[in-house]
């Protein structure tokens, strides 16, 4: 397996923004249209679930490894596992009946789940994209118009980077909305990967930093 890099980041801390940037999400609501495309899908994946059960989301979920590995742990629960990219959703491993996979962007699914009235038992965000530039920060989640949306579905949050500023931040974000939330330093063996990405970071000698918090 290759070696994988951190993020690497001109950024040394909390972004000076970031603060700003959470208060404006939360105090107003997000106006992009959704793509066309994006409520058929959704509806069609919400079809697919069993009424009676708690769902547990995998956002990101990449090519799903971690979606099936949720839906063994979790038998009880509907997992459903959603990513943009067509390439890696493709390339899914075997799936228990309790999985289901979606192709979406997050943006629009999560406003579409909320306005369904989901509340979820879980919800993981494992290693998103961790857009290091700080230019870039709206690209990350918890600084992103969508932040609101998001924490709207309640449930046991876990976040997990290899990038700590993105750990750092999004507890903070978390506690402007106000939740408690801490980052911790997992200490992982390749077995406890959670994620394929995840794995490969452990092999790499990465830290890892987890963020969890109850959003109900
Ligand atoms: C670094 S990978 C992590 C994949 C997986 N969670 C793991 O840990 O192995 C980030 C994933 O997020 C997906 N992603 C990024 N932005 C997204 C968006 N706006 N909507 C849906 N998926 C997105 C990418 O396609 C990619 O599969």
């Amino acid at each position: 397996m290759n070696k994988s890099s951190v993020p690497v980041s001109s950024q040394v801390g909390i972004h000076p923004r970031l603060v700003e940037t959470v208060q404006r999400h939360l105090g107003s609501t997000w106006q992009r249209p959704l793509r066309a495309y994006s409520p058929p899908a959704f509806a069609r994946l919400a079809g697919r679930l069993r009424v009676d059960r708690r769902i547990i989301l995998d956002s990101g979920c990449g090519t799903g490894w971690s979606t099936a590995r949720l839906a063994v742990a979790h038998p009880d629960c509907e997992i459903v596992g959603v990513d943009q990219s067509p390439a890696r959703l493709r390339r899914h491993p075997p799936l228990p009946p309790n999985a289901h996979l979606a192709r979406a962007d997050l943006a629009d699914f999560w406003r579409l789940a909320r306005a369904a009235g989901w509340r979820l038992a879980r919800h993981y965000l494992l290693h998103p994209n961790p857009w290091p530039k700080p230019g870039q920060l709206q690209r990350r989640w918890h600084a992103h118009p969508v932040w609101p949306d998001l924490l709207a579905l309640g449930g046991e949050l876990e976040l997990r980077s290899n990038f700590e500023i993105y750990a750092r931040e999004f507890a903070l974000a978390l506690q402007l909305a106000g939740f408690s939330a801490d980052v911790e330093l997992l200490s992982l063996n390749a077995e406890d990967a959670a994620s394929l990405f995840e794995r490969k970071y452990i092999a790499s000698g990465h830290r890892i930093f987890r963020v969890r918090a109850c959003l109900d």
